[in-house]
């Protein structure tokens, strides 16, 4: 909010008069803007140390209000030191400040740290090559990824979970917790994922991250040095391959196909890899599922070479064509595995939960440099999930949307064969809440996801999820959060733009 109220200097004993006025439509407070505009002109050499401000009366009749917003303006100066008060004489500005002494400071000159346009001294490290999420990402709407079914979720049982916990007087649920996590949640973490995910855990080797978006940079930091290769999939997930390059990692495309991560061109290409990220179940974006002669050939790479194996196990619980897959973690001897999970999508991605299921020697390392970053998750919230687990809400959920998904895959699947027909082929379609269209032709799949979002339509571009340059042009399309009956217009709202497209090309 612009604060309009002006100091303008006077000569004389008492300098000071501001000469304009206060405005009265703004929302900050009156005491808010008298003590700004003072601070700014102290600041920037407009008065001067030792330059005497006017009495708090003289003031408030100069400016018509009551004296009262006055009195909290000076206050507030005394407070921060921008001001002294003397017995008998008066406020003061102090003498103590850079500016405040002598004159406005003079403008930096080009070249010198901090001038405007110039260099700014932040890390030229890893994270200075990370880029901002582009707009298809971020934005909810038709073929969103990321996007659940929130019509389905049961938000008033959940509310009621959350407004209990939150009104529990119990001093745990307020207090910063254990960095590993509210235990009763690891403890349904752990129980839920050795009876349905097959992985092999306890409480003890769950740790709770903000998401699995967190679990992976932790993970990064806690296994990787800076110019350690990593192995990612090719296509895969650019927010692991952020992670791993935010840790310095040398990123090592390693190509996918229907069996999954290729393990063998892994090892041709670094075999003294320090990790790999994968996604066994359904690899994102291509869908595969890893095969287990894969999956046990990449264990036995990591056994061999001491690697480590992030394994990240989103959207696993939604399967279609057969039961979810179990995770890799579980076939896993030589505990090697580092198995990521998240609340994300069979709850909602804003709860910002998720987990780790840890190797145990790995255990204390992690919870250190999780402290480090963040103390420890929301207690309320794990205590609220673990209510909502009890209660049997979630298996409930888990059983309904896993049929409401079903539905809109098959919705999907008809309305783009219908609308499309030989052009597109679908892709990873057998888990999960979105699919992969591979086309022909049209080269700049940028530009068409732009045109798309153009058309309320929010599509991920395939290239997106390359490092290298992409051997097939397609989409990602979510279609968690669509509603059933919408698809098939955001489907021939999707056909008008890949025949402008295709059209404005051959014109
Ligand atoms: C491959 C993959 N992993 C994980 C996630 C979920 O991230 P988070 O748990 O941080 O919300 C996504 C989200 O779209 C994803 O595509």
């Amino acid at each position: 909010m612009t604060t309009r109220i002006q100091i303008e200097m006077r000569p004389g004993p008492s300098q000071l008069l501001p000469s304009s006025f206060i405005d009265h439509a703004s929302t900050t407070p009156l005491h808010r803007q008298i003590f700004q505009a003072y601070r700014d002109a102290i600041v920037e050499g407009r008065l001067h140390a030792g330059d005497r401000l006017h009495s708090s009366r003289q003031l408030a009749a100069l400016l018509g209000i009551s004296r009262i917003p006055v009195v909290g303006a000076y206050d507030q100066l005394l407070a921060e030191g921008y001001c002294e008060s003397r017995v008998g004489a008066g406020t003061f500005v102090v003498g103590r400040l850079p500016v405040a002494s002598g004159a406005a400071p003079s403008p930096l000159a080009a070249g010198e740290p901090g001038a405007p346009g110039g260099p700014r001294d932040i890390s030229q490290g890893p994270v200075a090559r990370l880029q901002p999420s582009p707009p298809w990402l971020v934005h909810p709407g038709a073929f969103a990824l990321g996007e659940i079914a929130v019509d389905h979720f049961p938000f008033a049982s959940w509310a009621r979970l959350v407004a209990r916990r939150s009104r529990d007087t119990d001093l745990a649920q307020v207090r910063y917790g254990g960095g590993m996590g509210f235990l009763p949640f690891r403890e349904a973490i752990a129980d839920y994922l050795r009876r349905e995910r097959g992985v092999r855990c306890g409480a003890e080797q769950i740790v709770v991250v903000s998401g699995s978006q967190q679990a992976i940079d932790l993970a990064a930091r806690v296994l990787i040095d800076p110019g350690n290769a990593v192995w990612v999939e090719e296509p895969g997930y650019w927010g692991a391959r952020n992670a791993m390059a935010a840790a310095g990692a040398r990123l090592v495309p390693v190509p996918v196909d229907d069996e999954g991560l290729d393990v063998e061109t892994g090892i041709a290409r670094a075999a003294e890899a320090r990790a790999v990220y994968v996604t066994p179940s359904h690899q994102f974006p291509l869908g595969a599922t890893m095969s287990a002669t894969r999956r046990l050939r990449l264990l036995e790479w990591a056994r061999r070479s001491g690697a480590w194996i992030i394994e990240d196990d989103y959207n696993s619980e939604y399967r279609y064509q057969s039961q979810p897959i179990t995770a890799l973690q579980g076939l896993d001897r030589d505990a090697r595995v580092v198995y990521v999970g998240t609340l994300s999508k069979v709850l909602f991605p804003a709860l910002r939960l998720g987990y780790l299921a840890l190797p145990p020697d790995l255990v204390a390392r992690f919870l250190a440099t999780r402290i480090a970053m963040d103390i420890c998750p929301p207690t309320a919230l794990q205590a609220a999930f673990s209510d909502f687990i009890a209660a049997g809400h979630f298996a409930r959920h888990l059983r309904r949307t896993r049929e409401l998904y079903a539905e809109k895959r098959l919705a999907m699947g008809g309305a783009i064969r219908e609308a499309f027909g030989d052009r597109l082929r679908i892709q990873g379609d057998r888990a999960g809440m979105h699919l992969t269209v591979l086309y022909e032709g049209i080269a700049d799949d940028r530009e068409l996801a732009q045109r798309a979002a153009d058309r309320g339509l929010w599509t991920l571009p395939l290239s997106y999820c390359h490092l290298g340059t992409p051997p097939h042009r397609g989409l990602v399309l979510g279609y968690g959060g669509i509603p059933i009956g919408e698809i098939p217009g955001a489907v021939r709202r999707l056909v008008e733009v890949f025949d402008s497209f295709a059209g404005a090309a051959n014109g």
